[in-house]
């Protein structure tokens, strides 16, 4: 029979990745949780409804990418393609917005129909954060720190803030009418995808790969001509901001989002290096809008998402696998022996220290061997005569030294082992 595999698109986050993904969560947790961000978890199926609307019909993931089914009960639902509106619905369902200002973040699988590539998946997952409640410039600055003070913390290099205003609706609307006047007369030398795109949704047009699409853009009117005073002043403000937090960034007229929902600020972090196409690590922006559009009373908000498959992949080219410090590697032959280890490996886990005990029962060079490979500092070995005795001998695995103990003594030495344990480790190859 032919084995069954896992769908395209969807990867097995094997053991030896783990260590990088808790990396990663650790890091972010640490960060956001000092800067007064509380977790929130939504589910991973909502209404249909729930994308279409707050997404935008017209966007790709709507239109195309999503993993809409009807269930048993006859109703629309969608695998959740971000988790923007997820947190929105919670937001108003739940009534957070008497509570005032919340500041929420998630992390979890996310779903869209796209074409498989490097970093690109149908099945991935997303870091995010959401402000709800502040139209306060710096609130959009705080969530673009926070971006980036992650990054930084994980050690990553040679990344690039992209920044926009893409202005409130009613700015959006006339340079919208503008971009359609000027790509009207090229319309036939615009990409497929762009001329679907020129009734549709204009703008993303300028996000277009197409070199002879990106030429006629060059010359395309900008969506910063069009901002009112204000917006202009809120996109000046954030500006400043940044630069007296010494964050750098990348003014860019054609950064515009794939999803419908946002205003003002738009923001994306790229790799420079190391991811080839799929090279934006993280993005969002402000979305005023949306609460109200999903039924919840005004409520200016701002947030960014980051793709975990692609922090990975820069990780990994930084720093090999973080693996699970073991301080015993238990071995025993015999059966009482056995037995013995078996409450040995529990009593000192119990005590706090890290211990894998043998299960293979094989014999003692076989055992030796694997706990040379798992990176122990020191081993543990019960044998007949220890069983009987009540000893055991210990092997500091770094350099071979021995010594016999009696278990109890070993018990009540718990405290000088470790610091013996981290004396030793230090000395350990790596
Ligand atoms: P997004 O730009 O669609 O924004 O996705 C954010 C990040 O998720 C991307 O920069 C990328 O790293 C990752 N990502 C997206 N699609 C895939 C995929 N197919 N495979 C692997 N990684 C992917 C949002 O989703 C917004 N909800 C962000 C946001 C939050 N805006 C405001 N608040």
């Amino acid at each position: 029979m032919s084995a069954i595999e896992a769908i395209k698109g969807t990867r097995d986050i094997l053991p030896e990745e783990v260590g990088y993904w808790q990396r990663i969560e650790q890091v972010a947790r640490d960060l956001l949780n000092r800067a007064a961000y509380r977790e929130i978890r939504t589910p991973i199926f909502e209404q249909t409804e729930l994308f279409a609307r707050g997404i935008g019909e017209a966007t790709d993931v709507v239109g195309k990418e999503m993993y809409t089914f009807i269930d048993k009960g006859e109703r629309s639902v969608t695998l959740r393609p971000e988790g923007t509106a997820g947190v929105v619905r919670a937001y108003i369902e739940n009534g957070l917005h008497v509570k005032g200002l919340q500041r929420l973040w998630y992390l979890g699988p996310m779903f869209r129909y796209e074409n498989v590539q490097a970093g690109r998946q149908r099945q991935f997952h997303q870091l995010g954060c959401e402000v709800l409640g502040s139209a306060d410039p710096r609130a959009d600055v705080e969530v673009i720190a926070l971006a980036m003070d992650l990054l930084a913390g994980l050690g990553l290099k040679d990344l690039r803030l992209d920044l926009n205003s893409v202005g409130d609706p009613a700015d959006r609307q006339q340079y919208r009418q503008a971009l359609v006047e000027y790509l009207t007369p090229y319309k036939h030398a615009l990409d497929p995808d762009s001329q679907n795109r020129l009734n549709r949704n204009p703008m993303r047009i300028l996000d277009s790969k197409n070199a002879e699409t990106k030429k006629i853009i060059q010359d395309a009117p900008k969506i910063w001509d069009y901002l009112a005073p204000e917006s202009r002043r809120r996109f000046d403000q954030v500006q400043q901001q940044l630069t007296d937090l010494n964050i750098a960034y990348t003014l860019n007229p054609c950064l515009v989002r794939g999803l419908d929902y946002y205003t003002h600020t738009a923001f994306e972090i790229v790799a420079e290096t190391g991811l080839g196409a799929q090279n934006a690590v993280g993005g969002g922006g402000r979305y005023d809008g949306l609460v109200s559009e999903l039924g919840g009373p005004e409520t200016p908000a701002v947030g960014w998402a980051m793709g975990l498959e692609r922090l990975l992949l820069l990780l990994q080219q930084l720093t090999s696998t973080p693996v699970i410090e073991l301080d015993f590697y238990v071995v025993s032959r015999g059966e009482q022996a056995e037995a013995q280890a078996l409450q040995l490996a529990q009593t000192l886990r119990r005590a706090g220290f890290a211990v894998e005990l043998d299960l293979s029962a094989s014999a003692f060079g076989k055992q030796f061997k694997r706990a040379d490979r798992s990176g122990a500092v020191a081993c543990l070995i019960l044998g007949d005569d220890e069983a009987a005795n009540g000893t055991v001998q210990l092997k500091w695995l770094g350099s071979g030294d021995q010594e016999a103990l009696t278990q109890t003594d070993l018990l009540a030495t718990v405290e000088t082992l470790r610091h013996r344990l981290k004396d030793s480790r230090a000395t350990m190859p790596n």
